[in-house]
């Protein structure tokens, strides 16, 4: 069985790294435009910088949660079996790797790498950026950049996204509120080939109508039994066949 698991804020919500349009979320605190833009970095790169350190910094001191370990448990298992989990995420923390996943598409970008404007070499990083700081590799200075994907660009790797979502057997969101595109737009191409579709989330997301199967809950609860029941079903009906588990929300 493929699997494409795409995340978003709500998968590392009870990590403590907060989402981005719930009640007090980051934008209703913070304004994008001035902030994940790439406008706003050429107009006023202090402010995008100490925006972003304060990210880094809460991310370096959170730790993977549940859901996290559920899906490296999912790809370690399908892959065992000859299947496969391609683990797509909007999310620009490293709560995948940390929890174990081998494999994980960041569409958006990762807050610990910087990127240099100047020569265009990605780094990793884990200080906190400023202008002054020189690029390690052509010494440029004020040409450093999270390697993020700000609002008006393009997100990365989405040729490899896109063969692996059409050549999914079941396409999962998980803690995404689908309002963002391309990604928010992943499940109606889903749907228009044919592949079965799930909606993981706190609550019903903006395009929740267009999903087979809705489970409502924190992350760090439906996900691990999503994943248990999806393996305990692949096992129990071990004649190669694959039984997708029923709807806990019929549509
Ligand atoms: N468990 C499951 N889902 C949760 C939880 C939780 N504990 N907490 C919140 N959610 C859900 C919310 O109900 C919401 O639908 O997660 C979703 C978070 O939505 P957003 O804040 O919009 O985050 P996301 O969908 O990842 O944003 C997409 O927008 O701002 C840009 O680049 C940024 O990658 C981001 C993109």
């Amino acid at each position: 069985m493929k699997i494409f698991a795409l995340t978003g804020a709500g998968a590392s919500a009870e990590s403590g790294l907060g989402t981005f349009r719930d009640k007090d979320g980051l934008w209703s605190r913070f304004d994008p435009m001035k902030l994940a833009t790439p406008e706003a970095f050429a107009h006023n790169p202090d402010e995008v910088h100490a925006f972003y350190n304060m990210r880094r910094q809460n991310l370096l001191s959170a730790e993977p949660n549940a859901a996290h370990r559920a899906l490296a448990r999912l790809e370690g298992s399908l892959t065992e079996r000859g299947g496969s989990l391609f683990l797509c995420t909007q999310n620009i923390d490293d709560l995948h790797e940390r929890a174990g996943s081998q494999r994980v598409v960041h569409m958006h970008g990762e807050l610990l790498k910087a990127r240099c404007t100047a020569c265009g070499g990605t780094m990793s990083w884990h200080e906190d950026l400023s202008v002054e700081v020189p690029c390690p590799s052509c010494r440029c200075s004020g040409g450093l950049r999270p390697h993020v994907v700000w609002f008006g660009e393009m997100p990365l790797e989405m040729d490899a996204i896109y063969d692996a979502l059409l050549g999914a057997d079941l396409f999962v969101a998980i803690g995404t509120s689908g309002s963002v595109y391309p990604a928010a737009g992943f499940v109606s191409e889903a749907r228009g080939h044919g592949i079965r579709t799930c909606e993981i989330n706190l609550e019903p997301s903006d395009n929740a109508r267009q999903f087979d199967e809705g489970r409502y809950g924190p992350a760090s609860e439906v996900v691990p039994a999503w994943v248990e029941q999806l393996l305990s079903s692949r096992s129990s009906s071990d004649q190669g066949g694959f039984t997708a588990p029923g709807p806990s929300h019929p549509k």
